[in-house]
């Protein structure tokens, strides 16, 4: 079965009120509302455990929703499963492809699977191996591929039949950087040239910054935060600008107007403030002929955003709060580098 948007919901692709999962005693998603339109490209970001996999499974139908409902392409998670499934495509977090087969018997088998035309199959099957550039191995037999031509694979797979919805979990990870920008570029055609809508969960927050148009930051299955990638980014209160000098004039940094805050830590002066790059020549001219041995604009991330949310809270309220996003950015760091 092909279905192609059903045109019927408003351009409203995606809708999720109270949707909450349970595995005995854990919530692992905590009544989660979403809207997500037709063509736009959609983040779940989240630690590990933040129940990102878990949304995904109820939206495609693969769990049972615990409490609360969702629509995928106009159509109702719970009871219209199997429209539901023949509106997504998926790439799932851990490999589902047939490593007995080859790359082209594999997506073959999904072309029949989902009932793509047998006029269009051969012609598509060709796109998406050029895609992924697995054209040279179309006819080895999976299991000696590397792992990421293995993911190369999955993702022409859930690629293949051109689904309104397509949920992507974790698709990069383990690419190498030409392969993922490869693919970033892929998604951006489909969104362009066929409004599909694309849900994907990633740990690499530039791919986050640079292809989403709005992303959920979840945590322990509540989304802690929604808003685009810039929106998310302000929300830290702009930039900071971290100098290091010999008796730093800290009264003159605090009486420029557009400094919110001046800190002294780990033997630098920080400044927090509005367009840092535009202001630095104000600071510099504050800190009256004083020697400044180094300058450093730090301009917040989403990596920022994300730790500030999901990994700030234990540890500032352990450690009696004060430190700032880059002091909780840095004891995160450490305390994950394992
Ligand atoms: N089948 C299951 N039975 C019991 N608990 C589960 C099951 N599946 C997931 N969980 C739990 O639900 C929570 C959310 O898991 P989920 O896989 O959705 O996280 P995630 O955000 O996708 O994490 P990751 O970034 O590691 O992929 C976790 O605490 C997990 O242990
Ligand atoms: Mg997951």
């Amino acid at each position: 079965m092909v279905v192609e948007a059903a045109g019927s919901n408003d351009g409203v692709m995606i809708a999720a009120q109270g949707l909450t999962k349970r595995f005995g005693d854990l919530t692992a998603v905590d009544h989660i509302e979403l809207e997500i339109r037709r063509g736009e490209i959609f983040g779940l970001l989240g630690p590990n455990g933040a129940g990102k996999t878990t949304t995904i499974s109820m939206l495609i139908t693969i769990r049972p929703i615990t409490e609360g409902r969702a629509t995928v392409n106009g159509y109702d998670v719970a009871r219209q499963p199997a429209k539901v499934r023949a509106s997504c495509g998926i790439v799932f977090q851990e490999p589902s492809i047939d490593t007995a087969l080859t790359a082209r018997e594999n997506l073959e088998l999904h072309a029949r699977l989902y009932g793509v035309p047998k006029a269009i199959r051969r012609e598509r099957i060709e796109e998406l191996l050029a895609l992924v550039d697995l054209k040279d191995r179309e006819d080895s037999v999976v299991k000696t591929f590397s792992g990421g031509m293995k993911r190369r694979l999955e993702i022409a797979r859930g690629l293949l039949h051109h689904p309104p919805v397509i949920f992507l979990d974790e698709p990069t990870l383990g690419l190498d950087p030409q392969t993922r920008q490869h693919i970033w570029d892929y998604i951006e055609r489909l969104r362009r040239e066929m409004r599909t809508t694309f849900v994907l969960t990633t740990h690499y927050m530039e791919e986050a910054d640079r292809l989403c148009d709005r992303i959920a930051i979840i945590d322990r299955g509540k989304i802690v935060a929604l808003g685009t990638p810039k929106e998310l980014k302000d929300s830290l209160g702009g930039d900071t600008v971290v100098l290091t000098m010999k008796e730093p004039p800290l009264e003159a940094f605090r009486a420029l107007s557009f400094v919110s805050k001046v800190d002294v830590r780990d033997g630098a002066v920080w400044l927090s403030m509005e367009r840092a790059t535009s202001n630095l020549a104000h600071v510099i001219q504050a800190a009256g002929g004083r020697e400044i041995a180094t300058v450093e604009v730090r301009r917040p991330t989403l990596e920022d955003v994300f730790i500030r949310l999901t990994g700030r809270a234990i540890r500032q309220a352990e450690e009696g709060g004060g430190e700032g996003w880059f002091g909780a950015a840095m004891q995160y760091t450490a305390s994950t580098n394992r």
